[in-house]
C-alpha cells in the first residue's frame, strides 16, 4: 500500500531548476530528471523561489505557530501546489492575499501529509498560517536543566533528512531549493541564531530578522533560541554558545579561521559569507550539522585539547560537498558525505601533517568494515547508490556513504594522480555550485571531466563494484599505518603482562587511544580492564570518543567500576552515534538489559525524539 501510494506521489524534479551559467561540460548534469521519493511536493511543476517565515517560538506551550509565505512561478500551469507537512496544523491559507481552502492527505509513514493548496498559473504567492505539532520530529525542547547553564529553556531544529516539513511547511526534497527571509519573536533575553545572517547580540525586544540570499533545499533550514554568547575567532569566524561554555569553546576552535582558508585553498572560495559555530546542549543528537553560515555542534567535541576538531572539518567541508552541490535525492547520500569525509581528511592533512589524516582514515576504515560485517557483505544497503524508496531515510544513514564513499574518493585520487584529482574537484564544485547532484549525473561529469574515456583507468577503477556493488571491493586503498603501528606494539605489551604504567603514551592523541582500545581482545577480563583504568582513568576520561568506548568495553567485561560514570555519561549525553551503540551493548548481556532500561527510562527526556524512537524499540521492545 504504501508502495503504491510513494509510487502516486513520486516525483520529477528537473535539474535545470537552478538558474546558472551551462557549461558545455553539464550538459548532462542539467536536463536529466530525477525521481525524489521522499516529497510529496509537486516542486517539479511549480517553481517554488522564495519563503517568508514569520514565526513565534512559545517555549512554555513547546510550539511554533506562524506563517510560511512561498513565492512561486506557476509557468507550467499547475492547477495546485503541494508542499510536505508532518503532524502541522493548517490554520489558513491564502493565495495572492485572497483566502482559499485547502486539503491535508492522510499522514503516511516517515512522509507526513501532503498540504493540497488551489493555485492559477498567475498565483504568485501561497501564504500558510500553521503550529507544530507534540511529536515534530525536527525540535528539541529543553528544560532549563537540559541545558549547560541551567537558566534558561531551550531549543534547536534538527532538519536532515526529511524533519523540516514538521516545523515549516515546505517542499522538502534536497533538490528543491529556495531563497529565505524569516522574521522571528522569541522571549526577550534570549537569542534566536538560523542558518542565515545572524545576530552578535541578544535583541531587546525579542524580535529577530534573518535573510538567507542564496538558495538552499528545505534540509538546511535551521532555528536555534536560548542564553547563546557569541565569541569571535577572526573577520568571518566565530563560535557561539551558552555563556557558561563560551569562553572552553572559544579556545577548541581557535583553528577554525585558519581551517576555512585552508578549505579554500583546496577547492576554491568559500561562498556562503560567514563561517560560525554554534555549540549546543549535551542533548543534541548527532555531531555536527552543516546548517549554511552556522555549523550546529555537539558539546561533546570539546576535549580541551582540540583533539576532535576534524568534526568542523568535516561540517565545513559540507560548505562546498552538500550546501553548494547536493545531492538530489536521499539515495545519492554519499555525493554529500562520502565527498565530505574525503575533504575533512584532506583539511586534517593539512593543518596536522599526513600522521594524523592517516590516523582518520584508518579508523574510517575500521568502521566500514565493522558496517559492512553488520549490514552483511551481500546487503544492498552496502552498494554507493541507495534504494529507500518506500523507507525511512534515516535506514541510509549507516557508515557506507561516509566510508565507502571516502575510500572510493581515495581510490580515484590514487589513480589519477592529486594534482589532477584536485584540479577536477575544484572544478566540479564551481561548475554544479548551487545544483542537485544525482550519482549517475557524477559519473558521466568524472567520465568526461576526468577519465576521458580512459578505459585501462576506468579498468583499474572498477566503478560498478564501488557504486552498484555490495561490501568492500579488492581495490579498496588502504594508507600507512605509521603511528598506529607504535600503538599495537604497546597493545601487544600490554596483553604480554607489561604493567600499564610503564607503557610509552606520552604523545598520544584520541585516535591512538581508540586504537589502543579498539583492538584489544573481545573477552578481555574485568581484571584487565581493571589495570587499564588504573593507569590511564578511561571511566572519568572528558573525551567523549573515548569514554563511550571504553563504557562498551566494560560493559562487555562485566567491569562494574565504570558504571557510574556511564550512567553520568548516558543521562546527559544525547549523541546518537554514541548512545545507540552502548545501548545496544548493554541489551546484549541479561544484567546489561535491565540496567539499559532503567537507565534509560531515567533519562529518556533527556534525548531528542529521533534517538526516542529508534531507543524506544531497541531497549523497550517497543514495535
Ligand atoms: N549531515 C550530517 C548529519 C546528518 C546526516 C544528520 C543525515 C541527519 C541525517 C553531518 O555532516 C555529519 O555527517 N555528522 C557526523 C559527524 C562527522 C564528523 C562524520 C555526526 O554527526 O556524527
Ligand atoms: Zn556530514
Amino acid at each position: 500500500m504504501l508502495r503504491k501510494l510513494l509510487a502516486a506521489f513520486t516525483i520529477a524534479i528537473l535539474f535545470a531548476s537552478c538558474k546558472g551559467k551551462s557549461k558545455s561540460t553539464d550538459q548532462n548534469t542539467e536536463t536529466k530528471v530525477v525521481k525524489d521519493a521522499h516529497t510529496l511536493s509537486n516542486a517539479d511543476s511549480v517553481e517554488v523561489q522564495h519563503l517568508d517565515l514569520n514565526i513565534a517560538v512559545d517555549m512554555d506551550k513547546r510550539q511554533i505557530g506562524g506563517s510560511a509565505t512561498w513565492t512561486i512561478n506557476n509557468e507550467k500551469a499547475a492547477r495546485q501546489l503541494i508542499l510536505d507537512t508532518y503532524d502541522l496544523t493548517i490554520d489558513s491559507v491564502s493565495v495572492d492575499g485572497k483566502s482559499t481552502t485547502f486539503s491535508l492527505d492522510k499522514k503516511i509513514d516517515h512522509l507526513g501529509s501532503a498540504l493540497h493548496i488551489p493555485i492559477v498559473t498567475a498565483s504568485k504567492s501561497v501564504k500558510v498560517c500553521y503550529r507544530t505539532g507534540k511529536d515534530a520530529r525536527a525540535l528539541q525542547w529543553l528544560s532549563p536543566q537540559q541545558t549547560h547553564d541551567k537558566k534558561h529553556p531551550f531549543l534547536y531544529t534538527q532538519s536532515e533528512s526529511i524533519y523540516a516539513r514538521s516545523w515549516i511547511p515546505c517542499p522538502d526534497g534536497p533538490g528543491i531549493r529556495f531563497t529565505y527571509a524569516a522574521q522571528v519573536a522569541v522571549p526577550k533575553g534570549l537569542m534566536a541564531l538560523m542558518s542565515a545572517m545572524n545576530p552578535q547580540e541578544v535583541s531587546l525586544t525579542g524580535s529577530y530578522y534573518f535573510t538567507m540570499a542564496t538558495p538552499i533545499p528545505a534540509y538546511l533550514m535551521a532555528l536555534a533560541v536560548g542564553d547563546i554568547a557569541f565569541k569571535s575567532i577572526d573577520d568571518r569566524t566565530g563560535v557561539y554558545a551558552e555563556p557558561g561554555m563560551i569562553e572552553k569553546c572559544r579556545n577548541e576552535f581557535e583553528d577554525v579561521g585558519r581551517m576555512v582558508n585552508t578549505a579554500e585553498q583546496l577547492y576554491g572560495h568559500y561562498q556562503w559569507g560567514r563561517y560560525d559555530v554554534l555549540v549546543l546542549p549535551p542533548g543534541f543528537p548527532i555531531g555536527g550539522m552543516e546548517n549554511p553560515r552556522l555549523t550546529f555542534c555537539t558539546p561533546t567535541v570539546i576535549a580541551g585539547d582540540r583533539s576532535l576538531v576534524s568534526l568542523i572539518a568535516h561540517e565545513l567541508a559540507h560548505s562546498w560537498s552538500g550546501n553548494l552541490v547536493t545531492n538530489a535525492t536521499w539515495d545519492d547520500f554519499w555525493l554529500n558525505e562520502g565527498f565530505t569525509d574525503y575533504f575533512e581528511r584532506r583539511i586534517m592533512e593539512q593543518m596536522q601533517g599526513k600522521g594524523y589524516s592517516d590516523m582518520l582514515w584508518e579508523l574510517g576504515y575500521q568502521d566500514l568494515v565493522t558496517e559492512v560485517n553488520g549490514l552483511g557483505a551481500t546487503s544492498k544497503d552496502t552498494w554507493l547508490k541507495l534504494d529507500l524508496k518506500g523507507r525511512d531515510p534515516d535506514d541510509g544513514l549507516t557508515d557506507i556513504p561516509y566510508e565507502k564513499g571516502s575510500h572510493f574518493l581515495k581510490l580515484i585520487e590514487n589513480t589519477v594522480g592529486r594534482d589532477q584529482f584536485d584540479r577536477f574537484l575544484a572544478k566540479y564544485f564551481e561548475s554544479h555550485a548551487f545544483k542537485t547532484m544525482t550519482t549517475e549525473a557524477f559519473l558521466t561529469y568524472m567520465d568526461t571531466a576526468l577519465l576521458k574515456g580512459d578505459e585501462e583507468m576506468k579498468k583499474t577503477l572498477n566503478i560498478n563494484a564501488w557504486v552498484y556493488g555490495p561490501g568492500i571491493p579488492a581495490n579498496c586503498p588502504r594508507v600507512d599505518q605509521e603511528r598506529f603501528k607504535r600503538v599495537d606494539s604497546e597493545r601487544v605489551k600490554f596483553l604480554n603482562g607489561m604493567p600499564a604504567a610503564k607503557l610509552s603514551v606520552i604523545d598520544w592523541t584520541t585516535h591512538e587511544w581508540l586504537q589502543f582500545l579498539r583492538k584489544m581482545p573481545a573477552n578481555m577480563p574485568a581484571a584487565e580492564m581493571k589495570k587499564l583504568d588504573d593507569a590511564f582513568m578511561f571511566r572519568t576520561s572528558g573525551n567523549s570518543e573515548i569514554a563511550d568506548l571504553w563504557f562498551i568495553m566494560s560493559v562487555r567485561a562485566g567491569y562494574t567500576a565504570s558504571y557510574p560514570a556511564m550512567e553520568q555519561f548516558l543521562s546527559s549525553v544525547g549523541r546518537r552515534k554514541f548512545l545507540e551503540p552502548l545501548y545496544g551493548q548493554m541489551m546484549k548481556t541479561s544484567g546489561g538489559a535491565e540496567m539499559a532500561r532503567r537507565i534509560y527510562t531515567k533519562y529518556r527526556n533527556n534525548y531528542h525524539p529521533l534517538a526516542q524512537e529508534k531507543l524506544d524499540v531497541m531497549v523497550m521492545g517497543k514495535k
